[in-house]
């Protein structure tokens, strides 16, 4: 079985081909960086026609790449949502064009679903294990139970932790994109407790009752504020002392950190309580889950709880389409496809309940 994968829901063109032997046979990501960096962020409208551009090329390359022909696919999934609604419907409408062409099912993929999966299709991890979703839009802690089962334990009540990261780098005079870039400079710090003492961060809802395994929720807006105050109470505004920012960057990304590792410990002690697994798996998935101090943080949080962090490398943990075509392969063979109806969706929750439990 061989399924392309196409997503376009925010600033990367992709698309992918992948087995059901979990071979991906082919995965290009053009990024829009460029386009984007004069804004500092985003633009919807420029990211949209971005993926007009350059989609129709770039899945005719994954073909290549992969030698498979288009009637030698068995379906197309595309993310149908959630993200830039415009971005979405350019990856939508080209996926269902494709599937009807070529009269194969047409499979609309969440984008969540897409990074849910992931561990899956690289480490081949068996359900239900616990998931930590931390993107630019999204801070969630789920449980995979099955393929379009998930429980939400817990999200943001604010600022997801990757805007907090990008908002932070920001206030510090950082390049966009912010997360590589603060982890960049974070590492040029030599005394992370020196930075601690020097520019001590809140750590939102930590001390909430510890023993509360159901306070999962995660808040990011207290910490960006405290980094504008530290960067307002530096001497030289305008020009930053490349050390003193160095420093801050490197205490931020601890306190980001040390969020996390409450978070799992908390839901690793919930998740063997509820599903009565020893050595449960926590899997990382989104953009954040490619820093390599949030990562060192959870594998120590995780060896102590007896279970294993799962994160996928880094190409498959940032956005990227075969994650897309995985999920699509994934549902095709749980029996889910989609009409060419299907309506694209700016929101779309991967808990259908959406009930907190
Ligand atoms: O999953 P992703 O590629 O896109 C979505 O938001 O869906 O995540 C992008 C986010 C950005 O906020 C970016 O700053 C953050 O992930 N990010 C990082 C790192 N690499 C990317 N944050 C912290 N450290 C990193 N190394
Ligand atoms: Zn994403």
């Amino acid at each position: 079985m061989k399924i392309l994968g196409i997503e376009t829901s925010c600033d990367e063109t992709a698309a992918a081909i992948v087995d059901e032997d979990g071979r991906v046979l082919a995965n290009l990501v053009l990024s829009q960086l460029e386009e984007h960096r004069a804004f500092g962020g985003v633009v919807p409208e420029i990211a949209a026609r971005a993926h007009v551009e350059h989609l129709h090329t770039l899945i005719q390359a994954a073909m290549e790449d992969a030698a498979v022909r288009f009637d030698q696919l068995d379906g197309v999934a595309a993310t149908c949502g959630p993200g830039l609604i415009g971005g979405v419907m350019v990856g939508m409408v080209a996926g269902k064009a494709i599937a009807a062409a070529h009269d194969v099912p047409f499979i609309a993929v969440n984008h969540l679903e897409g990074h849910a999966l992931t561990a899956r299709l690289t480490d081949n991890i068996a359900f239900p294990y616990l998931l930590f979703l931390v993107s630019g839009g999204h801070t969630q802690i789920l449980v995979a139970e099955g393929v379009d089962q998930y429980r939400l334990w817990g999200t943001t009540i604010d600022d997801a932790a990757g805007e907090c990261f990008d908002k932070a780098a920001k206030l510090m005079g950082l390049p966009y994109p912010g997360g590589p870039n603060v982890q960049k400079i974070a590492a040029e710090c030599a005394d992370e407790a020196a930075a601690r003492a020097r520019y001590p961060l809140p750590r939102p809802l930590i001390e909430k009752n510890k023993q509360d395994l159901t306070a999962l929720d995660f808040s990011f807006s207290g910490l960006k504020t405290a980094v504008r105050t530290h960067v307002e109470n530096m001497p030289g505004a305008d020009d930053l002392n490349r050390g003193d920012i160095a420093a801050l960057a490197c205490a931020f990304q601890v306190a980001v950190a040390d969020i996390m590792a409450d978070r799992a410990r908390r839901s690793l002690q919930r998740f063997k309580a509820e599903y009565g697994v020893d050595n449960p798996a926590l899997v990382i998935a989104g953009g954040v889950a490619a820093n390599t101090a949030i990562r060192a943080r959870l594998t120590e949080e995780c060896a102590a709880h007896n279970a294993r962090m799962v994160a996928p490398p880094l190409n498959l943990c940032s956005d990227n389409a075969a994650m897309i075509a995985w999920a699509g392969l994934e549902r095709l063979r749980a029996g889910l496809s989609d009409g060419l109806d299907f309506k694209a969706r700016p929101r779309w929750p991967l808990d259908r309940g959406a009930i907190k439990t």
